[in-house]
């Protein structure tokens, strides 16, 4: 095969077999091809698209070319759920225990904080005593017990998609449907899911700007996904204001806690029962989704789903007491309210601008090797299309500074008041089947 030949073929809008993918995609990830040759490839696929088995292809020659988790030690269907990413995204904190509360085995590998947005593993470091690198025995055994566990990310998983997706940054062509997908699913089925859950976001804070392209989106991961055996589902969710009100660390634990008692945002409430139903679903819980969903209800209600997030941080070493005295996790120094100058309705709460004054604050990474402050954040106390008066609190700034003018700055500036405003709608699509 020459890679030449393949990049024309791509290039007139031929269709490549999966042993040609296949070559391709392990040529790269052995460096014997070039970076040239592999721009222009995905320069074809980027204006020429890929059909649904070139997709499959490239999806499974990328989980491949690493390693893959064996979890098959694991009884039950293991149920993994994937965010495109947001601000103040609590949910899998909340998702963990709730859905291992109705016996569906959680194994979750989960990252840090990405640029604007927070990463579960550091929100669970702020519980005093978690552990997040366990091993992989010690996992399978957790799971096993408890139905949850959280690790860090673990082993060489799909080198091919980190070397592809560094060159998509640089050559213009992170932007492709089929490119997004494949390199969304590689990673889930690398990381040993039977079945996936997707919580395709849209609006500031995320990657998709319109429904459109989010319905694309996940439709072309939903297809992938069934095509190569795993059973997939997909929710299109509002993210142009951040999930709940809490931002940063320390503070999503405890809005997590609360959500699990019950008393949660109606927002993130909303979404954990939304994703929850379809994990347990997936697993063979319910006859359908509004089954499934009325017994996380009632996990919730009956105390089960908290008393699992206890078992579960207890088992990785974390102080179970966090969930009746969060307290106990760090706290900031002072705490500053931001005022509205304006009556009116809260008309646009800028999701990634608000995830980037909590970063100034201090819970997000500069750097790789930045130390992150577990205990600051925001707490908004108004969301779009609530009543404001004007030197009504907008939201409270958690620091370990006195000097946030900064920030109060770029808060004030990202939250609109307006004569009047209606709530968003949270759930904008569910995608069962593509
Ligand atoms: N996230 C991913 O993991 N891959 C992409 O290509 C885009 C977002
Ligand atoms: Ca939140």
């Amino acid at each position: 095969m020459r890679m030449t030949d393949l990049i024309a073929k791509k290039q007139h809008n031929q269709s490549l077999t999966e042993k040609e993918i296949r070559w391709i995609v392990e040529g790269y990830t052995n460096d014997s091809i070039p970076d040239y040759q592999v721009s222009a490839f995905l320069m074809a696929i980027y204006f020429n698209d890929m059909t649904d088995g070139e997709r499959s292809a490239l999806t499974m020659a990328m989980v491949e070319s690493g390693d893959q988790i064996d979890l098959s030690a694991i009884e039950g269907v293991k149920v993994d759920k994937h965010s495109t990413g947001g601000v103040g995204d609590t949910t899998t904190l909340v998702l963990a225990p709730l859905v291992a509360s109705l016996g569906v085995p959680v194994a979750k590998m989960s990252g840090r904080g990405l640029g604007h947005t927070g990463g579960t593993i550091d929100k669970l470091e702020a519980v005093p005593g978690f552990n997040v690198e366990i091993d992989q025995k010690d996992f399978i055994r957790l799971v096993n017990e408890n139905k949850a566990a959280v690790v860090g990310q673990t082993g060489n998983l799909t080198p091919a998609d980190k070397k592809l997706y560094a060159l998509r940054d640089v050559t213009s062509t992170v932007e492709s449907i089929p490119l997004i997908a494949s390199s969304i699913m590689s990673k889930k089925i690398a990381s040993g899911a039977d079945a996936i859950v997707l919580d395709v976001k849209i609006g500031a804070g995320a990657f998709m700007k319109n429904i459109e392209d989010a319905r694309e989106l996940a439709t072309a991961m939903v297809r992938i996904g069934n095509q190569v055996g795993r059973q997939t589902m997909a929710v299109i969710s509002d993210m142009s204001q951040p999930l709940g009100y809490a931002i940063g660390n320390a503070l999503e634990v405890k809005e997590a806690i609360d959500t699990l008692k019950g008393n949660g945002p109606e927002d993130l409430t909303e979404l954990c029962l939304v994703l929850g139903s379809q994990m347990a679903h997936l697993a063979g819980i319910g006859e359908d989704l509004e089954e499934a969903r009325v017994l996380l209800e009632e996990n919730i209600r009956n105390g089960k789903a908290l008393e699992k997030f206890k078992v579960f941080l207890a088992a990785q070493g974390g102080d179970p007491e966090v969930v009746d005295h969060p307290e106990i996790m760090a706290q900031a120094e002072y705490q500053i309210p931001v005022k509205a100058t304006q009556s009116g309705k809260v008309a646009e709460i800028v999701a990634d601008e608000l995830g980037i004054a909590s970063m100034m604050l201090g819970a997000g990474r500069e750097t790789k090797e930045s130390e992150i402050d577990l205990a600051v954040g925001i707490v908004l106390m108004k969301k779009v299309g609530d009543s404001v008066k004007s030197g009504d609190t907008l939201a409270m700034i958690h620091s370990n500074h006195k000097n946030v003018q900064e920030v109060e700055q770029k808060i004030v500036n990202n939250i609109t008041i307006a004569e009047s405003a209606e709530p968003l709608t949270l759930i904008h699509e569910v995608i069962t089947t593509a």
